[in-house]
């Protein structure tokens, strides 16, 4: 559910007519409406309100700081996999003692800063970083809270590029090894084993994989808790079962976080420990929207091209995932249907938004939503080709706000330098 819905035949995000906000603010820009916001959070923290849990967003899938602000005011923790990301959520006020560090190339900066920051656990992804982590931590005078990232080897059935849990993938810990890692970092000084850590991917359409991933989990979990390593002092207090559940797109049926919750739930029985959480997608996704205004419609004895003002630039998922986003008119139209593609004015032929879309001919001027921009959207935009990134907009009922500017030239050659034997 999401308030982007057409009101007289215009679209509108909330109370306000994106026609409104193209003509001030201009386009592109992503457009993100508070209130999907907050159901989407509301509605996936309640599915969980029978277990102690905690939801960290994740940072990465929208990391302005307006939302940022809202999800710390809501009481939510954050999920980050930078140096960059702590500062964020710092910034918005977030509580230190809600933030998991997940990453399997976390720097010796990033890591000081984030212990010196008071992050409630390091999830730990190979056996190099665990002795980094301990001599790091003991540089800086600290334990380090963590937990190990475990790789169950599930498949997600999701895109290659965003499955993390299987065998092959570059994350966490073989499950085969983690007793053995997990005797490892129990012996280690400036270490503190607090929690069991697993992610399997992205954009998730069924409960299995994640029944299966957390069926294996418990098993090491077991050994751990009450098994053969029980006497080694096992402090796991928290069970971190990552993000990943999948939204509509196109014709996807994802499960709705309840049953998503009612899956992971049961298969906690027995176990006392705080469930952690890393949604992303699934609450700000089809929060936003990716205004566009059409520049051409170009005919060639070959295809139809609606050429538009966005691009791979400011919104890479097409060209890089061969996603589908769907693209709606602002205003509702009953002009003839076309098979199109939609592309931008980037000089590859990997931009585009859609490929071979039936879309009614759009004329020179026309705006363009392209839908489910709010998760991966603005976060991996680029200054590719030099276009200044688009703005953030951030719809309130009746309001909005500019959440971040639209860039200027000017900050595209911020921090450039012409060294002295070329002036
Ligand atoms: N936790 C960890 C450790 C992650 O790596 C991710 C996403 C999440 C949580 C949040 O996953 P979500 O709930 O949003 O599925 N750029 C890609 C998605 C990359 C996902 C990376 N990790 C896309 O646009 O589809």
């Amino acid at each position: 559910m999401h308030h982007f819905e057409y009101r007289n035949g215009e679209m509108h995000a909330e109370a306000v007519p994106l026609k409104r906000i193209a003509k001030e603010v201009g386009t592109p820009a992503y457009v993100y409406s508070l209130a999907t916001l907050r159901r989407h959070y509301q509605v996936f923290d309640s599915a969980f309100a029978q277990v102690r849990h905690i939801v960290c967003f994740s940072v990465k899938a929208n990391s302005n700081l307006a939302l940022l602000r809202f999800f710390a005011k809501e009481g939510s923790g954050f999920d980050i996999v930078s140096g960059g990301e702590v500062f964020r959520a710092l910034k918005v006020g977030g509580d230190p003692k809600k933030i998991v560090f997940s990453g399997v190339g976390k720097k010796k900066e990033e890591i000081e800063y984030a212990l010196n920051a008071g992050i409630l656990m390091f999830n730990v992804e190979s056996e190099p970083e665990l002795v980094a982590l301990n001599e790091i931590a003991s540089g800086v005078g600290k334990k380090a809270p963590i937990s190990l990232r475990i790789n169950p080897d599930v498949d997600p059935q999701t895109h290659p590029y965003i499955s993390t849990g299987m065998k092959k993938a570059k994350f966490g810990v073989d499950i085969q090894r983690s007793i053995e890692t997990y005797k490892r970092a129990a012996a280690l000084k400036n270490i503190d084993v607090v929690g069991v850590d697993c992610h399997i991917g992205s954009q998730l359409t069924s409960v299995s994989p994640f029944v299966d991933a957390l069926a294996k989990v418990r098993e090491y979990l077991d050994r751990v808790l009450v098994g053969e390593l029980k006497k080694e002092g096992a402090q796991i207090r928290y069970l971190d079962l990552g993000g990943g559940l999948g939204i509509n797109y196109h014709d996807e049926t994802p499960p709705l976080p309840d049953e998503y919750a009612r899956a992971i739930i049961r298969g906690l029985e027995g176990l006392d420990i705080t469930l952690i959480l890393e949604p992303g997608r699934v609450i700000v996704g089809n929060a936003g929207i990716l205004l566009i205004e059409v520049q051409f419609v170009k005919e060639t004895e070959a295809k139809k091209f609606v050429i538009v003002d966005g691009g791979m630039n400011d919104l890479i998922r097409p060209a890089l995932y061969g996603s589908y986003q769907a693209i709606q008119p602002v205003v509702e139209t009953r002009a003839e249907k076309i098979v199109a593609d939609v592309v931008g004015p980037i000089c590859e032929s990997g931009d585009f938004f859609a490929k071979d879309r039936e879309i009614n001919r759009p004329k020179r001027g026309d705006l363009l939503a392209v839908m489910s921009a709010g998760a991966y959207g603005f976060t991996m935009a680029s200054n590719y080709n030099s276009h200044p990134k688009p703005p953030e907009v951030l719809v309130d009922g009746d309001r909005y706000y500019v959440v971040r500017k639209r860039e200027s030239f000017d900050d595209l050659i911020n921090g450039e330098v012409i060294p002295p034997a070329l002036q």
